[in-house]
């Protein structure tokens, strides 16, 4: 099936990430994972941060990054996780291959596959594109899912949660609260079905009422009106900016305003437990989502998170390669 446009066709059939014996093939969502699975990753993350592979373990593997929107850490960090493995690297950026010639997507990825990699990380706006890759791949082609609009970003999420088992270990007791922006964020979309996967106590959300999707409540997150309220006894705080991108400008909040009831500043993070942690998928924005204290203080594991993200990514590549059939 050809689709001649930039446009892809929404599907999201969550078993195309699966071999036929029930391995990951293609990372593209984390619904569909199960606890094993994600604790697998886990595991290999914790060995290749213990042990960094010497051996080159990927010699004569391609790795190829297509990104149609900008990124710094993913992007990056796959780059080096491909590296550091002993794989070849081919970075795309959108605006300047032949897409801005008016090569469709279909046959920029038909022209990329061609080239036979065994790994193609697709960052694209639109929802669903990387399910659409992952129907049109290659036997020998394994697709990863970078962020896809405001679906999905598994490897974050995976990040996310990683970072959070190394410094809370059990899920099931804690309390987590996500504030600002839940609903265009496939960061925050993915870590929560991550956190109900891991059974993660309490999920918790603030923001915006155009900011809140409205199945917020079946997606097993409570929300709260005020963000001290939501803030109060948390174990971990996660901040998230704005997608400002994919938000109708008449939607926009204002910022000052935002940072006054969404804002986390030291008085705020006062309410959550002592030992708290911070996080952020980036890129932040300081004075708006959180104050320069807070993102640089004691309980920020901002810097953790893109440490661990280098990690995660080595783990999922190895998996997906280990899992060839
Ligand atoms: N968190 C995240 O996806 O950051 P980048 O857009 O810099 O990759």
């Amino acid at each position: 099936m050809i689709n001649t446009s930039n446009k892809p066709l929404i599907e999201y059939n969550n078993t195309l990430q699966f071999n036929p014996d029930g391995h990951l093939k293609h990372l593209l969502d984390i619904k569909g994972l199960t606890k094993t699975e994600i604790q697998k990753i886990f595991t290999k993350t914790d060995l290749l941060l213990r042990q960094p592979p010497t051996n080159q373990p990927l010699k004569h593997k391609t790795l190829i990054n297509l990104f149609y929107e900008a990124s710094t850490r993913t992007r990056i960090s796959f780059e080096l996780a491909a590296k550091r493995l002993g794989a070849d690297v081919v970075n795309i950026q959108s605006n300047a291959s032949s897409v801005s010639k008016g090569e469709s997507l279909s046959d920029t990825f038909y022209t990329l596959q061609a080239m036979q990699p065994d790994l193609l990380v697709i960052r694209h706006p639109n929802e669903g594109t990387a399910h659409l890759l992952a129907q049109e791949a290659l036997p020998q082609t394994h697709i990863i899912n970078a962020g896809d609009g405001s679906h999905a970003h598994p490897t974050q999420a995976l990040l996310d949660s990683y970072t959070i088992r190394q410094y809370k270990h059990n899920f099931t007791n804690l309390c987590v609260a996500i504030i600002g922006d839940i609903k265009y964020s496939r960061a925050v979309r993915s870590l929560i079905q991550a956190l109900r996967i891991l059974e993660t106590g309490e999920i918790r959300a603030c923001g915006p009422q155009t900011l809140i999707p409205d199945d917020i409540a079946q997606q097993g997150v409570m929300l709260f009106k005020t963000t001290d309220a939501c803030l109060e006894q948390a174990d971990v705080v996660v901040t998230l900016r704005i997608q400002k991108e994919r938000i109708h400008p008449a939607l926009l909040p204002d910022e000052q305003e935002y940072f006054q009831h969404y804002g986390i500043d030291n008085r705020r993070l006062q309410r959550a437990k002592a030992d708290a942690i911070v996080m952020h998928p980036g890129p932040i924005n300081r004075g708006i989502e959180i104050t320069s204290e807070v993102a640089d203080g004691p309980q920020s594991v901002i810097r953790e998170q893109v440490k661990n993200g280098l990690a995660v990514r080595m783990a999922v590549i190895t998996e997906l390669l280990d899992n060839r059939i």
